[in-house]
């Protein structure tokens, strides 16, 4: 954005706005990825390099992108993906990014880590939202926990299978994010320092900052080596298939297992009893050097998708990029980065602004493409794809 700019239009523009806005450590935490971030780069780069065919003289006088998500009548394909601690990025941030997308009529899906718990969320939201769950030592909590989703109202468990450990995200190691002992502490009040307007807003006003949906495991809110500690102990890298199986036992809504880039790994979540799966490197904040999802998508659509719906995450920033996973096979597409920089730039407004243009974007590619509906949009759309002239 430039001066003479008056509104932030792409998720690029409220990604500059945030990080005028944020903490410094708050900022990298969502921007960053793992190791020398190759697969960030990737993600988004193999989507801006795939290239649509435009299609001429097909009657596009009724172009929607109305669709079922795991049986959520959704107005576009997008789905807010599970991002931990959003309530730092604007003040009580899930609550407002799950209203944003009750408006936009689009799943908003809760992190275990939110900071607003699953009940906050339900009082303050109409319509139903999606959990996301990782797999805990505490198997009792984890029960309570579904107990809770349930009774909130989730409808899908977005159940993360690529998180047996934290990836290296060398970021949050600089800039003293994850501790750092004593620099640690002062380098993040001194980015707390340069953040005045965030710090009054959410730091101040947004207050309580613990993790909502275990507050009772985390007790201290303003302590994040304590979060640290928490996922260093109950995150169980000993989980197999069998831990899905189970878990496929305890949630009788729609489940969906994210964080699949391989065949083999798709038929074995379907094998589980998963519903859906998501292609997903975590935002390539877990394996470096994984490749992107857009080039892992066909594969997982050939292995497992007459079966289950396919979703992709990663790299999608615009509607643009969502009609090229759709070419591909993909139901619909997660936003991460994408929405939480709107709500750290904008709020509520911010995110609901943006799903809008993604929407629009979306239905002009689509008029230009020569097609109405979600699924016209085939291999053959793409140029240079298979699938020859249609
Ligand atoms: C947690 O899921 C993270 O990516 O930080």
């Amino acid at each position: 954005m430039s001066i003479f700019d008056v509104v932030p239009i792409t998720a690029d523009d409220h990604r500059r706005r945030a990080r005028r806005r944020l903490p410094r450590f708050l900022f990298d935490y969502i921007d960053g990825a793992a190791n020398d971030e190759l697969t960030l780069r990737d993600n988004a780069g193999d989507l801006q390099r795939l290239r649509l065919k435009q299609r001429v003289m097909r009657d596009v006088s009724a172009v929607s992108t109305e669709c079922e998500l795991l049986g959520f009548r959704a107005q576009s394909p997008l789905v807010l993906a599970p991002v931990g601690m959003t309530g730092m990025y604007a003040r009580r941030g899930e609550v407002q990014a799950a209203r944003a997308a009750n408006t936009q009529q689009v799943p908003f899906t809760l992190s275990t880590m939110s900071i607003c718990s699953l009940e906050e969320v339900q009082a303050a939201t109409r319509g139903p939202f999606w959990f996301q769950l990782y797999m805990l030592r505490d198997r009792e909590f984890i029960q309570r926990l579904l107990e809770r989703a349930r009774a909130a109202g989730c409808t899908t468990l977005a159940f993360t299978v690529d998180l047996p450990i934290p990836g290296m995200r060398l970021r949050d190691y600089r800039n003293g994010m994850l501790g750092g002992g004593l620099p640690g502490t002062l380098s993040k009040l001194a980015q707390l320092a340069t953040s005045p307007a965030w710090a009054w807003d959410v730091g101040i006003k947004g207050k309580p900052h613990n993790f909502g949906n275990l507050a009772e495991k985390i007790p201290d809110p303003d302590d994040l080596d304590l979060y640290k500690a928490f996922i260093d102990s109950q995150f169980d890298p000993s989980c197999t298939w069998d831990d899905i199986r189970w878990l496929r036992d305890q949630w009788q809504g729609k489940l969906l297992v994210k964080g699949i880039m391989e065949a083999d790994d798709a038929r074995a979540a379907v094998d589980a009893g998963a519903d859906a799966v998501l292609v997903s490197n975590h935002g390539a904040r877990q394996l470096d050097s994984v490749a992107s999802t857009i080039a892992k998508l066909p594969g997982v659509v050939d292995a497992v998708g007459e079966q289950v719906e396919v979703y992709l995450d990663g790299g999608v920033r615009s509607g643009i990029d969502v009609v090229k996973a759709l070419c591909l096979g993909a139901r619909g597409v997660f936003l991460g980065r994408a929405w939480v920089y709107a709500l750290a730039s904008k709020g509520q407004g911010g995110v609901e602004q943006l799903l809008a243009l993604m929407q629009k974007e979306m239905a002009t590619a689509m008029a230009l493409m020569g097609v109405n509906r979600l699924s016209e949009l085939t291999p053959a759309l793409l140029d240079g794809g298979n699938g020859g002239e249609q």
